[in-house]
């Protein structure tokens, strides 16, 4: 096969599929921020078709949903307008897009795990500039993929797992979230599943691609401080207490309450049943102790 291109190469998840992709003998074109910059569409567009490659994984976003809450032009700069770019220079090739996008895209009103057939519906910038994106994808051609993740965490950029335990080693009391529930979504986990989506699945269209099961942040960032312990480090605080989202008042931009989705598209299409988000969480902070990371 040949190449793929990542954009977003710099980042959590575009770093750790550059990675493993090229250990498995992968033609691999990874570029980050630097190397292939998003902010201006035109530049894109003319840059993408002079590269040689056969998929396209976006990684690339401005993800700091508090951030776009206020750069609404910029968030739908990168977060579509590029991505609508991306999809034509594909089209053009007959290259595959796979664009990597968010749970943010609903609106976190449901109980249950959300499916790929469940209506998106935004509530906050990022998420309606990254739904946009998806709709971009989407329209250039049938064979484009939109892979939604959800709380992503991995070994190429601290997230809320490496910070809850960088706090408690630190101070005497740590708190997360209680009332506000997803999935989280382990970067090494997504370097093999999205590999199938490379080459062998036909069609296109969106698929959920998370761990499995559903937790609160408070949950999340307890798991994580019993597998520091179990893993050998000295905490200050070995427990996560409970705040309200709407304590909370650093965040600018709405964020759903509940946006665990439902990852049995993956598995249908795959074979793959997706492992539990807690055996992930604990990979992670044992290969980060093991590591000196943490
Ligand atoms: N992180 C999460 O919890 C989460 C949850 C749901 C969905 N997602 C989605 O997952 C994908 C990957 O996210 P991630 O966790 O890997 O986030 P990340 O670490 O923030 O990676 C995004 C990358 O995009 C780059 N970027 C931002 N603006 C750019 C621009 N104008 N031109 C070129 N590159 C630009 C960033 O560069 P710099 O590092 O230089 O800023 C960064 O390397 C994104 O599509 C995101 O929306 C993430």
């Amino acid at each position: 096969m040949g190449a793929i291109l990542i954009l977003g190469a710099g980042g959590r998840l575009g770093s750790a599929l550059a990675r493993e992709w090229r250990a498995r003998g992968q033609d691999v074109l990874a570029m980050d921020r630097t190397a292939f910059s998003l902010d201006k569409v035109a530049e894109v567009q003319e840059r993408l078709a002079g590269l040689e490659f056969e998929v396209l994984v976006n990684c690339a976003a401005l993800t700091n949903v508090d951030y776009c809450e206020s750069h609404r032009e910029e968030a739908f700069r990168i977060n579509a307008e590029s991505v609508a770019a991306m999809a034509g220079v594909c089209a053009q090739k007959n290259a595959r897009l796979i664009h990597v996008s968010t749970d943010y895209v609903f609106d976190g009103n449901a109980t249950t795990p959300y499916s790929e057939a469940d209506a998106p519906h935004p509530i906050s910038v990022y998420g309606e500039s990254k739904l946009a994106g998806e709709v971009e994808a989407l329209a250039a051609s049938p064979r484009n993929w939109v892979a939604r993740v959800s709380w992503v965490f991995g070994p190429d950029r601290v997230s809320f797992v490496d910070q809850v335990i960088v706090r408690a080693k630190k101070e005497d009391r740590v708190e997360a979230v209680a009332d506000k529930w997803a999935t989280p979504t382990y970067t090494m986990d997504v370097c093999a599943d999205l590999w199938h989506f490379l080459r062998g699945i036909e069609g296109g269209g969106v698929v959920h691609m998370s761990n499995a099961g559903v937790c609160s942040w408070q949950e999340y960032g307890q798991h994580a401080l019993d597998c520091a312990v179990e893993a050998g480090l000295e905490l200050k605080a070995r427990m996560v207490g409970g705040l309200k989202m709407s304590d909370l008042k650093a965040f600018v931009a709405k964020r759903p309450p509940y946006s665990a989705m439902a990852t049995a598209k993956f598995t249908s299409l795959t074979g793959i049943h997706p492992r539990g988000w807690r055996e992930a969480v604990r990979q992670h902070v044992f290969d980060m102790v093991g590591r000196g990371m943490i």
